[in-house]
């Protein structure tokens, strides 16, 4: 009688250490709100852009976008999971951030996709920093910002 009380005891605590874990991962992944430093540098994006939509689509086709994201009409497919589709990217945009555009957000998620806080998703997306010339990049942000 004793030892059945003392493993009903054992199954509860860690029942509840169970569902102590689960609402802690919960409030970390619905957190948007990038800290401080974070935001500031989205906001030290250009917060407009005026790049070439037409040749940006070359751009977003010779980068390796498509291995992970979906495009409706480009590679189609159902949304992968490992990253959310660039559908509506353009609209999206504008709402992940408060105070952030969607040329900033676009671009800085690009440069510096640690900065990312989209709930569900990962931070496994690589910078392209370093791949991409400004023309290159603004080209590619003025074609995303095309996918309403
Ligand atoms: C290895 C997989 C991978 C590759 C390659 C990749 N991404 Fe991503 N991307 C992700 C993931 C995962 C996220 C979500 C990240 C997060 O929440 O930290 C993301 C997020 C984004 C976002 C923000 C989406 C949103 O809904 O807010 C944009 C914009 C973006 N990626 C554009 C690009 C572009 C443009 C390229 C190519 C130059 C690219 N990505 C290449 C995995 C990838």
């Amino acid at each position: 009688m004793k030892l059945r009380f003392r493993s009903l005891f054992l199954i509860l605590t860690l029942a509840l250490l169970v569902v102590g874990l689960a609402a802690c991962s919960e409030t970390a992944q619905t957190d948007k709100t990038p800290d401080a430093s974070a935001l500031a540098a989205f906001q030290a994006e250009p917060a407009t852009n005026n790049g070439d939509a037409t040749k940006g689509i070359q751009v977003f086709g010779r980068m390796p976008c498509l291995t992970c994201h979906t495009v409706s009409g480009m590679n189609g497919g159902p949304p992968q999971a490992a990253a959310p589709t660039l559908d509506h990217i353009g609209t999206n945009a504008a709402t992940r951030v408060p105070g952030v555009t969607a040329a900033q957000y676009i671009r800085h998620a690009i440069l510096k996709p640690d900065d990312l806080t989209i709930p569900e998703y990962h931070n496994v997306m690589p910078s392209f920093s370093t791949s991409l010339s400004q023309t290159d990049l603004d080209n590619l942000v003025a074609y995303l910002l095309t996918l309403k």
